[in-house]
């Protein structure tokens, strides 16, 4: 079944032929059994899906991760092992980066990419690396989500060493604590504004009894409270873009990765954008980490690091 249909029968099954009270972004309560959102949970324990490798800069793989992740069949329903927990309590920064190097080979020639990275995120920071294109910036935002590891240094993540984790645990990782937001946008095209910040919180286990509350919170954080039942071709692409930020931080991560997430946008609509991540930091205490080329942006951010060449400059 492809993504896309696997999409649509996942969501059009569930879906009431007539609303009776009225309210129509409520999705029918499925039996217990057959609840994708017990799916979902099931994923912490279960491999990685397979689809991803690596984020390309148009965000396309994390939404095929997702896609896969909500229809795919989990392997064979293993008995339920107590969750571990995955953070323990830190009151230090979100994250701290330690003399990363990246380092690709492609055939007979390795690729030097990340030379040397050491940077800190402390919690509510808004922090941007700028620099031009090719300097690194997508290769080392992959690496603060966990998408991808070090050649060697280490990477901190609320105290916790990620480049000593195993696959699962940085997928539960993300999924719980990581919001992704990307240039592309990168929302499901079928569904509607309304569902596609439902989607994440299916994704990341939350109980159905507190999506309703938690979707309207969203929406309205990002002030689409009108625009919940269109879908993504139905709005701009600053419209557009704020669905994809609600539905970042649906789950409540603690922090928001964005990657060029200004870039397709015009200097109003990017300056939206800026407002929204500033007002989410307040409301939802979250910490975010984004690219940008674009300086005009740059003033809004409590710290700036600058990348050429792989290296931060001082
Ligand atoms: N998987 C990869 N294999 C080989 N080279 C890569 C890979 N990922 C990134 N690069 C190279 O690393 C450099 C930096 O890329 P990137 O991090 O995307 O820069 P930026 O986001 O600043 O434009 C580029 O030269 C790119 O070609
Ligand atoms: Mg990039």
């Amino acid at each position: 079944m492809s993504v896309i249909a696997g999409m649509k029968k996942l969501f059009s099954k569930k879906r009431p032929a007539k609303s009776q009270s009225g309210d129509e972004h409520q999705l029918e309560q499925p039996k217990p059994e057959e609840g994708a959102a017990a799916e979902a949970s099931s994923y912490i324990i279960q491999p990685e899906p397979s689809v991803v490798a690596e984020v390309s800069s148009d965000g396309q793989a994390a939404v095929e991760e997702t896609a896969a992740a909500a229809v795919e069949e989990p392997p064979q329903k293993a008995a339920k092992k107590p969750k571990k927990e995955l953070l323990p309590p830190y009151d230090g920064p979100v994250l701290e980066v330690r003399n990363v190097h990246r380092s690709f080979q492609t055939g007979s020639r390795i690729i030097h990419v990340l030379k040397g990275i050491d940077m800190e995120v402390k919690p509510q920071q808004l922090v941007m690396l700028k620099g031009r294109s090719g300097s690194g910036k997508t290769t080392l935002l992959n690496m603060l989500g966990g998408l991808d590891q070090p050649s060697s240094g280490e990477i901190l993540f609320a105290g916790q060493p990620l480049q000593d984790w195993g696959d699962q645990r940085r997928t539960a990782l993300r999924r719980k604590e990581i919001g992704f937001i990307f240039q592309a946008y990168a929302l499901m095209p079928l569904l509607s504004a309304w569902e596609n910040v439902e989607l994440s919180l299916r994704m990341a286990d939350v109980p159905r009894s507190e999506w309703k509350e938690r979707v309207g919170h969203c929406l309205d954080l990002v002030g689409l409270t009108k625009r919940v039942k269109h879908r993504p071709f139905e709005m701009s692409g600053g419209e557009q873009q704020r669905v994809a930020i609600a539905k970042a931080i649906a789950h409540r991560p603690r922090l928001l990765l964005a990657d060029e997430p200004t870039a397709e946008l015009d200097s109003k609509m990017g300056a939206q954008v800026m407002t929204v991540f500033r007002n989410i930091i307040e409301v939802e205490q979250v910490t975010i980490c984004m690219t940008t080329h674009d300086p005009t942006i740059l003033e809004v951010a409590d710290h700036v690091y600058e990348m050429a060449d792989g290296r931060f400059l001082k």
